[in-house]
């Protein structure tokens, strides 16, 4: 089976560090990706870590994944989350297991952000950890 794990981020997660730092903490996408590298090294992962602020691509991505035969998928989805029916349909039509990862709690947060389309596709949610959502994540996957 493949060791390859996708970790897609969608939009304003490239601004992290400075994006609403009360919400989202002071890392960056690029210290968590590196916290990401660190225990996929130990848990045998090869990673693939993208961003995007355009639908498109996280939908192109998650197909990608499946052709690459990946192990998992970790999507942050971001405010997609909340609006993509696409994503949920692109989830759903790949055989590969995503995993929902949020770095605050959106149960905890606005009405709008209760709903996760992709969520329903998904076969684990991890939320309101900050960075952690991302390991913790990739522990489950492990786990999968
Ligand atoms: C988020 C939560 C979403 O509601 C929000 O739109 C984001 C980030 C999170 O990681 O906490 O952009 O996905």
């Amino acid at each position: 089976m493949s060791s390859t794990v996708f970790i897609l981020n969608g939009p304003n997660l490239n601004l992290l560090g400075t994006r609403e730092p009360e919400i989202y903490g002071s890392t960056t996408l690029a210290e968590i990706e590196a916290q990401c590298l660190e225990l996929a090294d130990v848990l045998g992962f090869e990673i693939v870590f993208r961003q995007s602020n355009h639908e498109g691509d996280l939908v192109d991505w998650l197909h990608e994944a499946q052709a690459a035969g990946a192990k998992a998928v970790l999507v942050n989805a971001a405010a997609y989350t909340h609006t993509s029916i696409a994503l949920l349909d692109a989830a759903k039509a790949i055989a590969v297991p995503v995993i929902e990862i949020h770095l605050s709690d959106p149960r905890t947060r606005e009405d709008f952000r209760h709903v996760s389309y992709i969520g329903e596709a998904c076969v684990d949610t991890v939320q309101g950890m900050g960075p952690g959502s991302y390991t913790e994540g990739l522990k489950r996957a492990s786990r999968l």
